[in-house]
């Protein structure tokens, strides 16, 4: 999230795997191929749901570090605006941008930013979002993050902006140890495309190691269109780091059964092996965090002018209408064990 990323975006190229026909080969034909994870079924640590995000999570209030054009609203202000609520119709937790205020060009947008107030070192998390923020100028992420930025260390593991036709996930390590991808062969370790091997992160060169998921279905409106999904992110000290999405029709029974056992599913989107990167010291003491701002380092600049978007991205804060669906409809965030 923190990553000024100029000019990866908007050129990812499509692939076209069906999840189905992965699932059935990926496993039988390259069975041999090390993955990053363990054959084990996961328990229940933390299961996050409706009020909780508002009892369990801190909501940040501080100018956005990214340098967005948003105001980042206290829960009170943000309840009492609606743009933090939730639907008792189905218990979703809706964080959204404001779209009816007046607003300048230029100016900023009322907006939520909210991080678990525990913090993980491992384990299995699932995010289930029914939609998630789209429009001109929108920069929606769920990502995890340690203190003193980049020490221990940063995980975005859905990440976009603007009209981003699919998902972008990222390592950011920030200590001496090494941390790169590791290069795979033949697809064999991921699906997505990596877009650069070096973690290492500092305030000034931040881009990390991303990869971008194919599948048009991982971010945006392909995401909501195929009415959300899941993200996880499976983190292993000693095997790696690997991120799932499965759009809603895919969803893996052992993961509606809260029963996850990830050596079952089809190969991750994105991975990272240990092989090439000391997990243990680069990542410790995450909190989770989940967050929309608008323009800023990433969806403003050059990326808002390559996007498609009309005019300026400062001129479309001022388009109230525009921030209509900025909004993400989270089911639950489930931590696994
Ligand atoms: C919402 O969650 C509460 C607490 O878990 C539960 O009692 C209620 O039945 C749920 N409502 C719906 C519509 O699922
Ligand atoms: C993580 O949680 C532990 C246990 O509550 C706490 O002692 C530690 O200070 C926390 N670390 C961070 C970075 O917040
Ligand atoms: C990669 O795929 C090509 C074409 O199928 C094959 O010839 C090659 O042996 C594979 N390499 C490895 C390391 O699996
Ligand atoms: C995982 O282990 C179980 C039981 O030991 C086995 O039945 C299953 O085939 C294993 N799955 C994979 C993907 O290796
Ligand atoms: C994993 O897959 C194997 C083989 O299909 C199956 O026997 C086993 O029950 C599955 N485990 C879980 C926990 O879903
Ligand atoms: C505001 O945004 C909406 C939705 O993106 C668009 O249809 C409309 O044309 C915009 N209005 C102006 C004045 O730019």
């Amino acid at each position: 999230m923190h990553a000024l990323f100029l000019s990866l975006l908007a050129t990812i190229p499509f692939g076209t795997q069906l999840a189905g026909a992965h699932r059935t080969t990926s496993r039988s034909r390259h069975r041999s191929v090390a993955r990053n994870y363990v054959n084990k079924t996961y328990e229940l640590q933390d299961f996050y749901q409706a009020e909780d995000f508002f009892e369990e999570w801190s909501f940040f209030t501080s100018a956005d570090p990214t340098g967005g054009n948003v105001n980042y609203l206290s829960m009170q202000d943000a309840t009492s605006q609606g743009i933090a609520y939730v639907d008792d119709c189905d218990n979703s937790t809706v964080l959204a941008v404001d779209s009816t205020s007046t607003v300048p060009v230029g100016g900023n947008r009322n907006s939520v930013r909210i991080t678990s107030n525990k913090n993980y070192t491992g384990g299995l998390f699932i995010l289930d979002a029914a939609a998630m923020p789209v429009g001109c100028g929108t920069w929606p992420s769920f990502w995890t993050v340690g203190a003193h930025w980049p020490t221990s260390g940063e995980i975005d593991i859905v990440e976009g902006v603007n009209n981003q036709n699919s998902n972008q996930m990222t390592l950011h390590s920030g200590t001496s140890n090494a941390c790169a991808l590791t290069p795979q062969v033949n697809n064999t370790m991921f699906t997505g495309t990596a877009l650069g091997t070096n973690c290492y992160s500092t305030a000034t060169a931040n881009a990390g190691c991303g990869i971008s998921d194919p599948n048009p279905t991982s971010f945006g409106y392909g995401f909501n269109d195929a009415d959300g999904g899941v993200f996880a992110l499976l983190w292993d000290s000693e095997n790696g780091m690997s991120i799932w999405h499965f759009a809603r029709a895919d969803i893996p029974e052992d993961i509606t059964n809260r029963t996850p056992t990830p050596a079952n599913w089809s190969t991750p989107a994105g991975s990272w092996s240990a092989q090439t990167c000391d997990i243990a010291a680069n990542f410790y003491q995450h909190s989770l965090v989940i967050d929309t701002t608008v323009c800023g380092g990433w969806a403003g600049g050059s990326a808002y002018s390559k996007s498609g978007c009309p005019g300026t991205c400062s001129e479309i804060v001022a388009n109230a209408t525009n921030f209509a669906d900025a909004k993400w409809v989270i089911n639950s965030v489930a931590v696994y064990q």
